[in-house]
């Protein structure tokens, strides 16, 4: 079986628990500057950690076989694969000095993956082929492997909420002296709150995580709405939690209320998060495919 480690302790509890397993090395990537979620705040070996644990493998006699990093999740930043790669390669130099044999690169994932991204993946793509051509070319027998996930995943899946509630209401603070309704307000004042059927504690929890993480999303039926003006308005999920805001500003129409909204390419960190908290429902799932590539399948 194979094992990722990044830490002493966990060397110690593997030679304890399963002296035999094949061990990869996870490395801290020297850049992921440029990626929505780091997963260096939390794993991940630096270049000098990375040589210690070696060592101390060895003395454990220890069976690491490769070495694995990830650049940080959405990193659209070619440079950042490129460089992982190089520092890979001096791993495996100082395995090889110390004596291991290490036969295995798991390049990871944080690869975009919406069409309008394809261009990024491309240059990424690219920067890798040569980086691992220079550092790890076929005649170096090492097997490469990558875990993409948003790749594989984020154009696969749209979601449609329910607006379940909505409320009207007028900034105050955009009138100083007092808000004069008899006077009328201005159509440029109104702003609108709507509840919908799906929040932070649900299938939108990257709203609450990342920063400026704001899904927009469109309308099922445009034209019923084509000549209306649009408004200020904020999209806020169905819990009691005053954070379960999807979008705190955004242009609409005024929506009615049981309209549909769609969220696309929210196939990735979206629905595993359900938490059900609040009384939040899951999400049902319909598929769907086009029936030519149906009956392809259907045919096998
Ligand atoms: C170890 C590991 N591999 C792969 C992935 C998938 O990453 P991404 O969706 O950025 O491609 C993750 C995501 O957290 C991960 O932790």
């Amino acid at each position: 079986m194979l094992m990722t480690f990044d830490n002493a302790c966990e060397l110690h509890k593997i030679k304890a628990i399963y002296p035999t397993s094949r061990l990869v090395l996870r490395l801290l990537p020297p850049d992921e500057s440029n990626s929505t979620i780091k997963l260096g705040n939390k794993f991940g070996a630096s270049s000098k950690a990375a040589c210690k644990l070696l060592e101390t493998a060895k003395d454990l006699d220890l069976n690491i076989v490769g070495v694995s990093f990830h650049v940080g999740s959405g990193n659209h930043e070619p440079s950042s694969y490129y460089a992982a790669v190089v520092l890979a390669k001096e791993i495996f130099d100082h395995a090889q000095k110390i004596g291991f044999n290490l036969n295995l690169l798991d390049i990871g994932g944080g690869y975009p993956g919406l069409w309008d991204e394809m261009k990024d993946f491309e240059k990424i793509v690219a920067g890798l082929r040569q980086g691992l051509m220079e550092n790890f070319p076929p005649s170096s027998n090492v097997k490469i492997i990558a875990e993409p996930g948003r790749y594989l995943v984020s154009s696969a899946c749209n979601i449609a909420l329910t607006v379940i509630s909505k409320c009207i209401d007028y900034k105050e603070r955009e009138f100083p002296g007092g808000l004069d309704i008899q006077a009328g307000v201005p159509e440029c004042n109104k702003h609108f709150t709507y509840y919908l059927n799906d929040g932070v504690r649900g299938s939108f929890m990257d709203c609450l995580l990342l920063e400026d993480s704001h899904v927009t999303p469109t309308i099922t039926n445009p034209e019923r709405y084509a000549d209306e003006p649009q408004y200020n308005s904020t999209l806020c999920g169905p819990s009691c939690e005053a954070r379960d805001v999807l979008h705190p500003s955004l242009k609409l129409p005024e929506l009615d209320e049981d309209e549909r909204l769609w969220f696309k390419n929210m196939g990735a960190y979206t629905i595993p998060f359900y938490s059900g908290y609040g009384g939040a429902k899951r999400q049902r799932k319909f598929y769907v495919m086009e029936n030519k590539y149906w009956l392809v399948l259907f045919s096998l």
